[in-house]
């Protein structure tokens, strides 16, 4: 598994770039340098604000990865939000802004391997993850390992094959960027994890590749 976790960590944006404030200036201006990712980072928050008017108050978050806490502001009003990275400079990023808060808990972890026992969070929320892991027997290990610790809910983002976006760069001979995944699959597979899928955020996207999927476990529901 360290040999997956240091291959997605190429591809992490925090790597040799500096100071905490550094890091956090950087992941600011990377969400302003284009049009379409202020639109990205606007549509990520809002999906983030409706997990939680749906989780309602009282409820535990766990948010992996966190990178340098892009969701922190909107997760505070929970009662217990734990953030999970596996670079110790996104980590340094969000004890230096927020360690100061009580109900928050900061640890380095891989998230195909989550150090928590089962069911340990009402929420278990992981954006812009899943697009980076081509293997698929590795993207199931991550999504059963979200299943597991979550007590009720799932949030993720992936990139989805059934976009403009993917099929042009396809019939141009470009490399689509990252790695997309058949959406109904996805949602198949997941459901043999125990994951019943409850909204597609947004609902139609023809054009971008990232959607965000929340899922509830639906064992757990069923048994009251
Ligand atoms: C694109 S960033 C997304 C961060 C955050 N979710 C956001 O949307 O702002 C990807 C993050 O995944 C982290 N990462 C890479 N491999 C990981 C692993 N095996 N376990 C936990 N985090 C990992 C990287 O360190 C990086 O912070």
């Amino acid at each position: 598994m360290a040999e997956a976790a240091d291959d997605w960590r190429e591809h992490s944006q925090f790597r040799k770039r500096g100071s905490p404030q550094e890091v956090s200036g950087y992941c600011q201006r990377r969400f302003e340098t284009s049009r379409r990712l202020r639109r990205l980072h606007k549509s990520e928050l809002a999906f983030a604000r409706l997990l939680m008017d749906l989780i309602g108050p009282g409820r535990s978050i766990l948010d992996v990865p966190c990178g340098p806490g892009r969701f922190y502001e909107v997760f505070s009003g929970a009662a217990e939000v734990t953030m999970v990275d596996y670079d110790p400079e996104a980590l340094k990023v969000v004890q230096a802004a927020h360690g100061q808060d009580r109900r928050l808990r900061i640890l380095q972890g891989d998230i195909a391997c989550l150090p928590f026992s089962d069911g340990s969070f009402d929420l278990v929320f992981s954006m812009r993850l899943l697009h980076h892991v081509g293997d698929e027997a590795l993207r199931r290990q991550v999504v059963a390992e979200l299943a597991r610790v979550s007590r009720r809910y799932v949030a993720l983002s992936l990139y989805s094959k059934h976009t403009f976006r993917y099929m042009k760069r396809r019939l141009f001979g470009m490399r689509p960027s990252g790695n997309s995944v058949a959406l109904g699959r996805f949602i198949a597979e997941a459901r043999r994890m125990g994951l019943r899928l409850l909204r597609k955020y947004p609902a139609v996207s023809l054009i971008e590749q990232q959607r965000m999927l929340l899922f509830e476990k639906f064992e757990e529901i069923e048994k009251g």
